[in-house]
């Protein structure tokens, strides 16, 4: 596995590579966990080449409290992608992918951005958008993974791709579940055993919303869902939407199957959590 900290060398080595090879990227902030590896394993049974970069990227980030806690467990996840036969990871520092003080760079997302994680977290998607067009720059990869679990950043990369005309066919990759029905995230680790007994109501809802979506309206099943959740104090909802999987924007009535998704948030001891299904 090589690794590369500046992406010139990086770059470098990609030329080197014969043209016919079919190069995958799946970008992470690291803390990997068995969700990304889910992405990893997708990329090599599909490709040549696979790239991973590992990089907390600041400009999505609402808060610096929320950047300097995010784990870092960088030796573990360079063992973890050996072990996969990952070929590529690229390691940056902030300063080779940004220029002193550089902001994110404003996009328009057509609407993808309004509800749910564009609402709470001001900012955030441009920061993704703006780090993944770099990204995208280095690698320039045929194929990059994303995960279905962050649905939103699924939708606006597949959006952004278009706009700026980059030949890369996104793949979004179903979520990796714990037995629990929990969705895998670095987040899970802060949280206790009551804590990650009482997460399941997450799963078990959304479940509920795509069994019930022929019987109840709507707005009937969104109203039984979110009182499902305000049945327990601990469990601190933020929202519960339900949209159209294309342009993300809530509906009044269910679109085909497989056209409609439910997304939640919730705080658990302060540790956010999001998930989503499509039905
Ligand atoms: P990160 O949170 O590290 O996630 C990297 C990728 O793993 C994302 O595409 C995410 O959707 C996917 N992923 C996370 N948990 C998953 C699970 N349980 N099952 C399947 N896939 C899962 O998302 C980011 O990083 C950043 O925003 C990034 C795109 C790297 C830009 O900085």
């Amino acid at each position: 596995m090589k690794i590369f900290r500046l992406k010139e060398d990086l770059k470098s080595y990609l030329h080197t590579q014969n043209d016919e090879k079919i190069v995958s990227f799946v970008p992470t902030m690291g803390a990997l966990h068995n969700g990304h590896m889910t992405l990893i394993s997708k990329a090599k049974q599909n490709s040549d080449l696979v790239v991973c970069s590992i990089f907390v990227n600041p400009t999505q980030f609402n808060n610096s409290e929320d950047l300097e806690k995010y784990p870092r467990t960088i030796d573990e996840d360079l063992a973890a992608l050996n072990d996969l036969n990952c070929d590529i990871v690229y390691l940056p520092e902030v300063s080779d992918l940004y220029y002193e003080n550089e902001k994110a760079k404003q996009f328009h997302f057509n609407g993808l951005d309004k509800f749910m994680e564009g609402r709470g977290r001001k900012g955030h998607f441009n920061g993704v958008a703006t780090v993944v067009e770099k990204l995208f720059r280095i690698v320039n990869p045929n194929i990059a993974y994303f995960g279905q679990k962050d649905i939103q950043q699924l939708q606006i990369i597949k959006h952004i791709t278009k706009q700026l005309d980059l030949d890369i066919e996104i793949i979004g990759v179903p979520t990796k579940r714990e037995e629990s029905g929990l969705a895998m995230s670095s987040r899970n680790k802060r949280l206790s055993e009551s804590d990650l007994e009482k997460a399941t109501l997450i799963y078990k809802t959304l479940l509920f919303i795509k069994e019930n979506a022929p019987k109840y309206s709507v707005k009937e099943l969104k109203e039984i869902s979110i009182k499902k959740f305000q049945r327990h104090v601990e469990l601190d909802l933020e929202y519960l939407e339900i949209v159209s999987l294309e342009n993300l924007q809530p509906i009044e009535e269910y679109n085909e199957k497989g056209h409609n998704v439910a997304c939640v948030a919730i705080s658990i001891s302060s540790v956010r959590l999001i998930d989503n299904i499509i039905f």
